[in-house]
């Protein structure tokens, strides 16, 4: 069917203005003041609100064999939280175990969301082992559209690569064209800490940060940057989490290494004394890069102001606290790492950045969509509102006021890191190629009309 938005006050990363919007056939048609619309369309009366495009989270897990156990979210329940958010296009990190066979492994995750999921959505290849034989198969892999890959400097003995296969996968990277995100922390220097702590006694989540202190990510990105700036491999540095990380990719770049840095909503609003509640509660503030002291998060809403930072994603990693998180009770390195924010990164990045007065709305739209469009090959298809773009939309509600909470979360998990945190605005109606998915915090749309979303090289 067909729809208009009347009168809402759309915004871009660039353009800021009030008129209608026409979409057809999963496109928006037209843009301008006073369209008309057949009789049968679905009109949507937007006076007072924000029109976004659909925002983007780039770094989503939602099948997650990880520490021993699975992610809770499967693609119906990611879809309601990241639709009832205004999240319509989301990229999952493809995870195989190092003996999986990349191909495979593609398969499992594509057969997990289809049928199912209710955004559009991508993937990036995680690559766990690189030989002659994985490297045929991510060629393919590449050819299917999908145009990134992710590594893990992190995980040692489970996700993480050693430094020739991290080599050999930027050269590759750089051959096909694609960007290579990446877990930047070092693995040895983890594991040293995380047995020194434990051997003294240290076993509860507040030890979590103390075994992965900053340095240890700053040297992960350093590192990076070196294999980069020799492959002329083209980077993206996932869930950067404080100022010495981003220092470093920052002198990368001044060398001339490609390189984008993303940040996470966690680390924004949460700081490392959440991580060192009592009664275990730290366990739920469990993810790595680890919660850092607040001083980090300036560091964050400043980069992201002035765009040294070009994406704020999630890295929606959902764990209960009864049954999962608490596998690592009596020693902090069994607790399995992730903070899931999925449904709430836009409301906290409005809330806490523009209403805030830390960023404005270009940049919010930005950070949350334009950006990751243009790294992974989405746009102009995502990631804006202009004409020949899909119809995806999120009406906005200034108005609003809230408050994030497990009891109202559509997440399928049993904790909301957020508790209790105020929200000034959230998405009023949200549509994914035209059709209305969400509307006020309910998702009203319809299960399996997500689509798996082709992207090419973008060779920047
Ligand atoms: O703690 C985290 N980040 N969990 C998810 C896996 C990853 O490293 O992205
Ligand atoms: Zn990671
Ligand atoms: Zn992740």
């Amino acid at each position: 069917m067909a729809l208009l938005v009347k009168n809402g006050r759309i915004v871009t990363a660039t353009d800021d203005y009030t008129a209608d919007i026409f979409c057809a056939g999963e496109q928006i048609t037209a843009i301008g003041p006073g369209l008309s619309a057949p009789a049968d369309a679905e009109v949507i009366d937007a006076a007072g609100k924000l029109v976004f495009p659909g925002f983007i989270d780039p770094h989503v897990h939602i099948y997650l064999p990880f520490m021993g156990t699975f992610a809770k979210d499967d693609y119906e329940s990611a879809s309601r939280a990241a639709l009832v958010g205004g999240t319509t296009t989301l990229i999952e990190m493809i995870c195989p175990a190092r003996d999986d066979e990349p191909w495979e492994a593609y398969q499992l995750w594509r057969s997990k969301a289809a049928d199912k999921a209710a955004v559009d959505y991508s993937f990036h290849m995680g690559v766990t082992r690189f030989d002659d034989r994985s490297a045929e198969q991510l060629r393919r892999i590449v050819d299917d559209g999908v145009a990134s890959f992710k590594v893990f400097l992190a995980y040692r003995g489970a996700l993480g690569v050693n430094d020739e296969e991290l080599y050999r996968t930027l050269a590759l990277a750089k051959q096909l064209g694609v960007i290579v995100t990446a877990h930047c922390e070092n693995e040895t220097l983890v594991a040293q800490r995380q047995a020194e702590l434990l051997a003294a006694g240290h076993s509860g989540p507040e030890f979590h940060e103390p075994s992965r202190p900053t340095v240890v990510e700053a040297e992960g990105v350093h590192h990076l940057m070196t294999f980069a700036e020799l492959t002329g491999a083209s980077t993206y540095i996932v869930h950067t989490s404080c100022e010495e990380a981003i220092r470093e990719a920052v002198a990368a770049r001044a060398r001339g290494v490609q390189v984008w840095i993303e940040t996470v909503a966690p680390y924004l609003v949460l700081d490392r004394s959440f991580a060192e509640r009592g009664e275990f509660e730290g366990a739920k503030y469990v993810m790595s890069p680890p919660l850092r002291e607040r001083r980090h998060q300036d560091s964050l809403w400043i980069n992201l102001r002035n765009r040294t930072i070009s994406t704020i994603a999630t890295d929606h990693a959902p764990f209960d606290f009864v049954g999962q998180k608490d596998m690592g009770r009596s020693d902090f390195t069994k607790i399995p790492n992730g903070i899931p924010s999925l449904e709430h990164r836009v409301n906290i990045a409005y809330t806490y950045g523009v209403q805030r007065g830390r960023f404005d709305l270009h940049t919010l739209v930005d950070a949350c969509s334009t950006q990751a469009a243009r790294l992974f090959g989405l746009y102009p298809r995502k990631g804006t509102i202009q004409v020949g773009s899909d119809a995806d939309l999120v009406i906005f509600d200034p108005e609003y006021r809230g408050k994030l909470s497990a009891a109202t979360q559509l997440m399928d998990v049993d904790y909301c890191a957020f508790e209790g945190m105020e929200i000034e605005g959230r998405p009023s109606v949200v549509t994914v190629r035209g059709e209305i998915q969400a509307r006020d915090g309910d998702f009203v749309g319809t299960l399996g009309c997500g689509e798996q979303l082709r992207r090419a090289p973008t060779h920047f």
